[in-house]
């Protein structure tokens, strides 16, 4: 039995009994999550850590609504999501997530500003001097300002995942979920990022984070560990104890 560290505070994220099966051809099935119980309660830094294959991914894009568990329960903020429509999920899913990937996904054909600001394009924010302003508002505070009418193939690492951090929270988010976040990155700019991350932390945002760099344990409140689809060990994370 894992010990339950879920801290005092709202639940953002409760996940209960939850399995993904992926179908592998005709009559075989890939058991990916097993049995799974999580609770994300809001200000927490959560690490999702574990070996490759061992579930991180789907499990990451299970909680963003990016993809569907197979049985199971899942509450977003109180909220069952199973009868959400895909437009609900989507409208859900922009309003209140922000999304840092390894490859960073930025849009090369628009500006740094335009990336930052398709969020709020997406949430149906019509004036684009309020979009421009913001942007740079979230710009300034990942520390690349002066980028912002730069091509994003312009940048270097560093600098796109910066992009994709103001990216995702322009809209004020409930939560960031990064997936492996530093993976594309040298270990110095990392920490950089990592810095942003734990600052954001710090200032309330709720982060799950996933990563298979037990270096990375030392930022977060808690981590999680995964092995082969069941969660197999939950700690409280160098950070020590969450913030409310
Ligand atoms: N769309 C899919 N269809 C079928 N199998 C999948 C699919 N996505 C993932 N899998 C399988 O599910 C398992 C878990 O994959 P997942 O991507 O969640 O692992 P991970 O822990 O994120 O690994 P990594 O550290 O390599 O990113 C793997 O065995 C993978 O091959
Ligand atoms: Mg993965």
């Amino acid at each position: 039995m894992v010990k339950d560290l879920v801290t005092e505070g709202k639940p953002l994220i409760e996940l209960a009994g939850v399995n993904k099966y992926y179908p592998l051809g005709k009559n075989a099935q890939l058991h990916v999550l097993k049995e799974l119980n999580l609770t994300i309660n809001q200000g927490e830094f959560v690490m999702i850590m574990g070996k490759s294959g061992s579930g991180k991914t789907t499990l990451l894009n299970i909680i963003g609504m990016l993809d569907q568990l197979t049985t199971g329960e899942y509450f977003f903020n109180e909220k069952p999501v199973a009868g959400l429509s895909e437009n609900e999920k989507s409208e859900l899913r922009n309003a209140n997530l922000g999304f840092i990937f390894q490859q960073f996904f930025l849009i090369d054909s628009l500006n740094v500003s335009q990336n930052v600001s398709l969020p709020m394009v997406y949430k149906g924010h019509k004036n684009s001097s309020y979009r421009r302003e913001q942007a740079q508002k979230y710009l300034e505070l990942v520390g690349i300002p002066e980028k912002e009418k730069q091509k994003t193939t312009e940048l270097s690492g560093g600098q796109q995942q910066r992009v994709a951090i103001a990216r995702a929270l322009v809209n004020d988010p409930l939560m960031i979920m990064a997936d492996e976040p530093t993976g594309a990155l040298d270990s110095e700019t990392g920490i950089a990022i990592m810095d942003i991350l734990t600052s954001l932390n710090d200032h309330g945002k709720t982060i799950v984070m996933v990563t298979h760099d037990e270096d990375m344990t030392r930022y977060a409140s808690r981590v999680v560990h995964l092995k082969d689809g069941e969660i197999i060990q939950e700690i409280h994370g160098k950070r020590g104890e969450v913030k409310s």
